[in-house]
């Protein structure tokens, strides 16, 4: 579903990401963990056109997107979740989602959105910016969901929650892949999070792609060396 080779990517002269190479299938989960620094919102980023990449390819199914601006990658089937959330403080829980309606032909909320995050259906006429960090890191994931992608991208959704609410977020990670069988990319340092929601995790260090393994096999402690200074 997703398929990305061999991405360069630089903020001016410094390259961040040398040469990035995977592939997502449809219905399948992978976590991207890191440090700090490591590179995963630079490779989000560029995933979802926000920065150019300086070579390499990115393919959602048979469409190559490589040179799309940011919008129609959406319009292609990528969504974004960015790292901090970035939801609209002083716009209703309601209205936040309707900005992922905007070129949609209804404007309604699916009913789908409410199951999936029953606190946003109490709380969709209060402001954005009077919830708690986990129900705003659930309203920018309904925001993503309606635009219907094929590939979500969530950089970092664990950061700065309460552990309680990181297994909500878990729990409705898994149900999004169960009801639409569509391909998650999530970035992470919480590794328990990691292991109840991906397929495949990988490791990225200074730009590169440095580890790869299957939940199954997972080696925990292997990849806790990397996540620890
Ligand atoms: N706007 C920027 N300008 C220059 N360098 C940046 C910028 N943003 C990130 N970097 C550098 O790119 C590298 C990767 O950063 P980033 O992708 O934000 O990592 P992560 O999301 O894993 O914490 C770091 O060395 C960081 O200093
Ligand atoms: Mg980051």
């Amino acid at each position: 579903m997703l398929r990305v080779t061999d991405i360069h990517t630089a903020y001016g002269q410094s390259e961040a990401l040398h040469g990035i190479s995977f592939d997502a299938m449809p219905n399948e989960t992978i976590a991207i963990m890191g440090r700090n620094g490591m590179g995963k919102t630079t490779l989000f980023k560029t995933l979802m056109g926000v920065l150019p990449s300086k070579s390499g390819r990115i393919t959602i199914g048979d469409n190559d997107i490589t040179k799309d601006e940011s919008f129609r990658r959406v319009a292609k089937g990528l969504a974004y979740v960015p790292q901090g959330r970035m939801i609209f403080p002083t716009l209703t829980v309601e209205e936040n989602i309707q900005t992922g309606l905007e070129n949609a032909k209804v404007r309604s909320i699916p009913d789908e959105i409410y199951s999936l995050f029953p606190v946003l259906f109490e709380m969709k006429r209060r402001k954005g910016g009077n919830l708690s960090g986990g129900q705003q890191q659930q309203l920018a994931i309904a925001r993503a969901l309606v635009t219907n992608p094929k590939v979500l991208l969530l950089d970092e959704p664990t950061e700065g929650i309460q552990p309680s609410i990181i297994k909500d977020i878990a729990r409705a990670l898994n149900e999004i892949r169960r009801m639409k069988g569509i391909t998650i990319i999530v970035s992470e340092q919480v590794l328990s999070f990691a292991m109840d929601v991906a397929d495949r995790l990988f490791v990225i260090e200074g730009g590169r792609l440095v580890h790869e393994t299957s939940r199954a096999d997972t080696d925990v402690s292997r990849i806790k060396q990397y996540l620890s200074v």
